[in-house]
């Protein structure tokens, strides 16, 4: 069941039966622009693409709200044309508490629960990160705790998680991390590649912590 799909996700989810999955858990191009610029922030410098020209068309919301039973979609204000109403926004609160012009307060996740709206606050600015994920060189690699709050939040174990526009693999190490099914689905071969060495790395630390404890 655990797997990444190099491909475009819209043929992937077109295969997928009616609610087959447990939580679509995803965080698709905005249509900003960002992948172009070659660096953002502090962030090392990357190769640029131009998967972010623009945001991908309503037919990959209507997929992917048919083939899973919840959604919680990163950037909602995005597409918010393409989603129904909700009332369970998920934010990301990335300030560290100094007045700042530079980076966003925060992000914002479209989700389909009925519930309460949810904060979340792990620090995100410049150098103040209290996330301790190295970076891989993905542009817009999204911090680990905020999909692994997402997934254990909205799931439980054993259930299956889908995220079709995968990029370096963050929802996937996050799925593995708390005993989640996975399926992941990336366009670009060099994505892949780094979610798959994420991967590895969690396999390779599992290993190793039951050799320790064995
Ligand atoms: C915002 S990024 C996701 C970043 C990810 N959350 C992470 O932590 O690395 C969106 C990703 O969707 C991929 N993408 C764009 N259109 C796609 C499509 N039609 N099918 C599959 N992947 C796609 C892009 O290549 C990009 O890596």
């Amino acid at each position: 069941m655990n797997r990444i799909i190099l491909g475009n996700c819209l043929d992937t989810l077109v295969r997928l039966p009616d609610k087959s999955i447990d939580l679509l858990c995803t965080d698709p191009p905005y249509g900003i622009g960002i992948s172009k610029r070659g660096q953002i922030g502090t962030g090392r410098p990357f190769t640029p693409k131009r998967w972010d020209t623009s945001a991908p068309p309503k037919a990959y919301f209507d997929e992917m709200r048919r083939v899973s039973k919840a959604q919680i979609i990163w950037g909602g204000n995005y597409f918010a044309n393409m989603l129904p109403a909700s009332r369970c926004w998920l934010v990301w609160w990335k300030n560290d508490g100094l007045p700042c012009h530079t980076f966003a307060d925060c992000e914002i996740a479209w989700t389909s629960f009925d519930k309460n709206a949810q904060v979340f606050n792990s620090r995100w600015r410049g150098f103040v990160r209290d996330s301790k994920e190295p970076r891989v060189g993905h542009p817009t690699q999204k911090a680990l705790e905020v999909m692994k709050w997402c997934i254990a939040s909205f799931s439980k174990p054993g259930d299956t998680v889908i995220d079709p526009f995968l990029g370096s693999g963050t929802t996937a190490v996050a799925a593995k991390l708390l005993g989640r099914n996975f399926i992941g689905v990336e366009q670009d071969e060099e994505y892949v590649a780094m979610a798959r060495q994420r991967l590895r790395h969690v396999n390779d630390n599992h290993a190793n912590d039951n050799r320790r404890k064995a």
